[in-house]
């Protein structure tokens, strides 16, 4: 029976990729038994290292790239043998400079991957107007795409995939590259998206995006899951590190002193006016306030407080112990 809470499956999904050099054949495996699930209508972060698997993924899921083991459903159709029946029900937004035409209007890119989607030029007409004032670009519709700002070319590319009604918005990296506001305002279309039911499946790599976006995060590594589960899990379950930020009147450099505390990790230090700020991963459960202050000496803090790791502090102590 088909689990219809269920948009995206990946089981044991895998990839290789060969590439010919001149004299010999290399493979690169960028997939290793990957296994996901994606609830419908939620918004899905895959997160992970440069070269982790992310866009490998994104591909498969979208059909333009075969597993080489495993498999992959969307929406209940295997990526492989019911590419059709997948490709109807995605929108992919791959982003970049890639895919536009760029002497051509906002409107006309729309009109002409509608014609290519098969959707009839009067309905066509009517959704694009639609189409564009979602994102924001109804007044850039008859601007040609070449003197579009990068984030204007982003939001069209989002209103491309968005012309055959998908069910599941695929989006690399949307941010990327985009100004503040212009982030903002992308991330702000994503609940939005996600309330008309449509599932986002997402990668990125600002951690305070896939925060405050994602129902559930992935963390992969080496083409395989590390850490699943929602923002908070992945913080409070999956780091085990918890965060103790001191600020102390001694500007001198203090984080090798620290060092000495074996339940101490990583050590940033920031100075801020007359102040040096430090942020310890500590281990969880560990009590060590006062091995702190005795390694920095008396009278140097100024306040010491423990919290939560926030999910790039989380991420950070995931993937850096693999
Ligand atoms: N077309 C290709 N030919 C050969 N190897 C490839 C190809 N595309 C990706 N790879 C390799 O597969 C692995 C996964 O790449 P992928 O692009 O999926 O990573 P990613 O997680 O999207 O990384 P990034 O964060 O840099 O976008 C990497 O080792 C990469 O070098
Ligand atoms: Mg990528």
């Amino acid at each position: 029976m088909q689990d219809t809470t269920i948009a995206i499956e990946c089981k044991d999904l895998g990839r290789k990729y060969e590439t010919r050099g001149r004299k010999d054949k290399k493979e690169t495996t960028a997939l290793q038994g990957l296994n996901l699930t994606v609830r419908r209508g939620s918004v899905f972060g895959l997160l992970g290292p440069n070269g982790a698997g992310k866009t490998t993924t994104v591909r498969i899921l979208a059909t333009l790239l075969t597993p080489s083991s495993g498999s992959a459903a969307v929406m209940g159709f295997d990526v492989d043998k019911q590419a059709n029946e997948v490709r109807r029900r995605i929108g992919l937004v791959l982003g970049g400079e890639r895919g536009l035409y760029r002497s051509l209007t906002g409107r006309e890119n729309l009109r002409y991957f509608a014609a290519l989607n098969d959707i009839a030029p009067k309905l066509a007409r009517v959704h694009i107007d639609e189409l564009l004032e979602a994102v924001g670009l109804n007044d850039a519709g008859d601007t040609r795409v070449e003197e579009y700002s990068r984030g204007m070319r982003q939001r069209l590319h989002i209103a491309r995939g968005l012309l055959n009604d998908p069910d599941i918005i695929l989006l690399d990296e949307p941010t990327i590259g985009l100004d503040p506001i212009g982030a903002l305002e992308l991330r702000q279309m994503i609940p939005e998206l996600a309330s008309q039911g449509k599932t986002i499946f997402l990668t990125t790599h600002y951690m305070l995006e896939a925060d405050l976006l994602c129902e559930t995060v992935c963390l992969i590594n080496h083409g395989a899951v590390v850490a699943m589960g929602s923002p908070t899990e992945i913080k409070q379950r999956f780091s085990k590190t918890r965060i103790i930020e001191v600020t102390c009147t001694d500007l001198s450099p203090v984080s090798e002193k620290l060092r000495v505390i074996p339940q101490v990790g990583r050590v940033e230090s920031r100075i801020d006016g007359v102040f040096q700020k430090l942020t310890l991963h500590i281990e969880e459960g560990a009590i060590i306030q006062k091995e702190i202050a005795e390694c920095l000496g008396e009278g140097v803090i100024e306040s010491m407080v423990e919290r939560e790791p926030n999910l790039e502090e989380a991420y950070i102590s995931i993937l850096g112990r693999n």
